[in-house]
């Protein structure tokens, strides 16, 4: 949990707590990991304008998933040069906006086709990426998801068919391939596979410099860096990774290399509170029912959904709506700002929605609580406020504090 547990002075409903110190400890930690390479936020995990800021005034670029990214960014000072635009589906009017105000990622063929002709009806001859799905041969011992990629993905266009259509890429008009950006999942606690994948990066850029005759100027190795999400989960070595990516990027030493990263640096440094207004019991269990529930913070009942589905099992990470059943450590804070402490009780804390999903926790052991005392949950700054079903019962939607 982050160190400031204190609710904001004057806010009485659901909100989001961002600690800024914490925020910045986790980009130093990544930069130190990564020196070699520029940092993108990947702002689909958390687009809290401040956030945005803050990521800006540290030096970070934009890794964004949507023409509304783009123009958040933007609004928010990005360069246009700093932010690249990768995400399945746009559409022809995301590539026509896009094209000036971004680096635009293709992610298929048949886009890669849009775009060059959408180029040329606009009068412009643009940069882009191509975004790869690697083969399977990537797929280290430590990790076996990551042998997952070489099967069909919507994600990127598969590494045999670029290589396949080197010759009608070097045909584009409108458009040379500048860069290549590889994704393969989140939540990679592992450096070493980390590290495999970019090296395969700098093996694929090399291939695709020859094969095109041209030179790549920029290399997005992805992430998936993973945040310890919770006790007993793995967390990613730091150091092993500094090691493992030093000599990577010098390789290509014309290149820019880039790493995108969104939980990283974003989970732990936030909370979600929100208040108890009502304790009740119903045959034999304790709820504390509070203001805000799955509207405003979606993941818990999530979990438990998951787990009541998996009946004893551990059900897969299913990210980003799911991490682990441990991922979100609850406590409860007094009004005034304590924490509480003292006597426990065994209660379900549920949220105020018509739905037996709305549940916060279940059957979960807290010092007892007052109404007005705060539900505090922890790992709540990235894919929270921006995942749950805000608008749900139009119930209002938390609001959000970096502090
Ligand atoms: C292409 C791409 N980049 C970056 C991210 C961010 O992942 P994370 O927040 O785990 O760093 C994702 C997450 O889904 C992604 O799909």
């Amino acid at each position: 949990m982050p160190s400031t547990r204190r609710p904001v002075p004057g806010e009485k409903g659901p909100h989001y707590v961002y600690e800024r110190l914490a925020v910045e400890r986790s980009i130093a930690a990544l930069g130190q990991a990564l020196p070699d390479f520029v940092l993108l936020y990947s702002m689909k995990a958390n687009p809290f304008r401040p956030m945005l800021e803050l990521m800006r005034g540290r030096g970070l670029g934009i890794d964004a998933a949507s023409a509304g990214e783009v123009q958040l960014a933007l609004d928010v000072g990005f360069a246009p040069t700093d932010i690249f635009f990768s995400c399945p589906g746009k559409t022809e009017e995301d590539l026509a906006f896009a094209l000036g105000s971004a680096t635009v990622v293709a992610d298929s063929l048949g886009e890669l086709e849009r775009l060059d002709r959408i180029a040329g009806q606009l009068g412009r001859h643009a940069g882009i990426g191509l975004r790869i799905n690697p083969d399977a041969s990537l797929g280290p011992q430590q990790d076996a998801r990551l042998a997952e990629q070489g099967k069909p993905s919507k994600f990127g266009i598969d590494e045999e068919l670029v290589l396949a259509r080197l010759g009608a890429m070097k045909a584009l008009q409108h458009v040379r391939i500048e860069g290549i950006h590889v994704y393969l999942r989140s939540q990679i606690a592992s450096a070493e596979a980390i590290c495999q994948v970019t090296a395969r990066c700098v093996r694929l850029a090399r291939t695709l410099e020859q094969g095109l005759d041209s030179r790549l100027s920029w290399v997005n190795v992805g992430g998936g860096f993973a945040s310890a999400l919770g006790a007993g989960q793995p967390s990613l070595d730091l150091e092993l990774l500094r090691r493992g990516m030093a000599g990577l990027p010098g390789q290509l030493p014309r290149l820019r290399f880039m790493a995108e990263a969104g939980r990283f640096l974003a989970a732990g440094a936030g909370t979600f509170w929100t208040p108890i207004v009502d304790i009740k019991d119903s045959r034999g269990v304790r709820f504390y029912v509070t203001a805000g529930g799955l509207d405003g913070m979606l993941r818990p009942a999530l979990a438990l959904l998951l787990a009541r589905m998996a009946h004893g099992a551990q059900a897969w990470p299913l990210e980003p709506l799911y991490s682990s059943a441990e991922c979100h450590a609850i406590c409860v804070v007094r009004a005034d700002g304590t924490p509480a402490a003292g006597e426990t009780e065994i209660v379900t804390v549920a949220g105020p929605l018509c739905t037996a999903l709305d549940v916060l926790a279940e059957d979960i052991r807290l010092p007892k609580a007052k109404i007005g005392d705060w539900i505090v949950v922890s790992n709540a700054g990235a894919y929270c406020a921006t995942l749950s079903p805000a608008g749900f019962a139009s119930r209002p939607r938390p609001r959000e504090y970096l502090i």
